[in-house]
C-alpha cells in the first residue's frame, strides 16, 4: 500500500459476535450519510444483509450469536470500505438482489430490483385476474428478468415473454433464467417496447419502464448513478415509455387482458397529462406506489387518445 492510500478499514477487536458486528457496520453507513433504496431503506437492514451474505444464508437469529472468524471479517470490513467510498449500491458489490423472495444475479447492466410489483406476483396478480386462466404473459422493461421470473414462478402454467432494448440487460436477464431454470418459459426478446413482438397477444402485460423526469434525474443520489441511464430516464415529464405503453397495450392483450404499469413518482404527471382516464392505483402492504392496473376495455375507451 502507498503511503497516500487510506489504510483499510478494520473491525475492533472487541467486536466479535454477529449482532455486534452488524451493529458496527451500520453505524459505518450511518457515519458516512449513505443513501438506501437498493434492496433496503435503512443502516442496519443493509449491514444485516451484506453480514448474511459473508456468512451464508439462510439467516436466523441463532446466528447473530456466532463469532466469524477472521477472514470473514476482513471480508466484511472490505465491502463496508467499498460500499461507502464507491457509493455503489451494495447489490452490486455482492452481485446478488432479492426479488419476490428469491435471488438475482444482478451488475451494472440492470437496475437493482426493487419494484412493488413483486407483492402483486406472489398472489399470481389476483384479484385482477384469475391466476388459474393465465397462459401468456408480456414482461416489458424486463432488465435483470426479475419481474418475468417471478411471474413464471409464481404461475406454473404461464409462459413469459420478456422484452429490453439493451443487449446488456438481456445478458443479465438470460445468467437469471438459467438460475431459475425457466429456460422453456420465459423468452428473452431484444426489442423497442412492442416493435419486435409481431401478433401475439397476452393475459397480462406487466412493466416496469424507465419513468425518471429530467428533474429528478439531475438531482439523484449517487448511488442511483451507478444504474443505466438507459433504465431511469424517461424524458422531461417521466413519460416517455408510458405513454407509448398505454396506448399501444391494448393491440396486444387477450379481450380480459390487464396492463400493469410502475409510473413511480411519474403518476402526478400522468393524472395531468390525461385528467378524464380512471386510473387504478394498486396499493401495496410493504410499501410502494406509483403502480398503475388497467383492463383491456378501459385501455380501448381511452387509449390512443387525443391529449
Ligand atoms: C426501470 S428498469 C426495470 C428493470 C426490471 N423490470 C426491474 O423491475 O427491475 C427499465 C428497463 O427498461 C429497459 N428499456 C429502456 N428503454 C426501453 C425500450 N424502449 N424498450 C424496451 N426496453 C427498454 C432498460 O434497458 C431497463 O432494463
Amino acid at each position: 500500500m502507498s503511503e497516500e492510500s487510506a489504510p483499510a478499514l478494520t473491525i475492533p477487536s472487541s467486536i466479535q459476535t454477529v449482532e455486534a458486528i452488524i451493529d458496527w457496520c451500520a453505524a459505518q453507513f450511518e457515519k458516512a450519510d449513505l443513501y438506501f433504496g437498493h434492496g433496503t431503506d435503512n443502516a442496519v437492514d443493509e449491514a444485516a444483509w451484506l453480514v448474511a451474505n459473508r456468512i451464508g444464508y439462510p439467516f436466523s437469529e441463532e446466528k447473530l450469536a456466532l463469532v466469524p472468524n477472521d477472514t470473514t471479517r476482513a471480508a466484511i470490513a472490505r465491502l463496508v470500505e467499498e460500499r461507502i467510498a464507491t457509493r455503489r449500491p451494495l447489490a452490486y458489490l455482492l452481485n446478488e438482489a432479492w426479488f419476490a423472495g428469491e435471488p438475482y444475479y444482478v451488475d451494472e447492466r440492470v437496475i437493482v430490483p426493487r419494484s412493488p410489483i413483486a407483492e402483486l406476483i406472489a398472489e399470481g396478480f389476483a384479484p385482477w385476474i384469475d391466476p388459474a386462466g393465465v397462459r401468456r404473459v408480456l414482461d416489458l422493461c424486463t432488465g435483470s428478468g426479475c419481474i418475468a421470473i417471478a411471474t413464471a414462478l409464481a404461475l406454473p402454467e404461464a409462459h413469459v415473454d420478456a422484452v429490453d432494448l439493451s443487449t446488456d440487460a438481456l445478458a443479465v436477464a438470460q445468467i437469471n433464467v438459467a438460475r431459475h431454470r425457466v429456460e422453456e418459459r420465459v423468452r428473452l426478446i431484444e426489442s423497442d417496447l412492442f416493435a419486435s413482438l409481431g401478433e401475439h397477444r397476452y393475459d397480462i402485460i406487466v412493466s416496469n419502464p424507465p419513468y425518471v423526469d429530467r428533474g429528478e434525474m439531475a438531482t439523484r443520489a449517487a448511488e442511483y448513478r451507478h444504474e443505466p441511464e438507459l433504465a431511469l430516464a424517461a424524458g422531461e415529464s417521466g413519460l416517455d415509455l408510458a405513454i407509448p405503453i398505454l396506448e399501444q397495450a391494448r393491440e396486444h392483450l387477450t379481450e380480459q387482458g390487464i396492463l400493469v404499469l410502475e409510473v413511480g413518482a411519474s403518476a402526478a404527471a400522468l393524472e395531468t397529462r390525461f385528467p378524464r382516464v380512471p386510473f387504478t392505483w394498486l396499493e401495496f402492504e410493504h410499501g410502494g406506489e406509483g403502480v398503475l392496473l388497467m383492463e383491456r376495455a378501459t385501455l380501448d375507451s381511452f387509449f390512443p387518445i387525443e391529449p
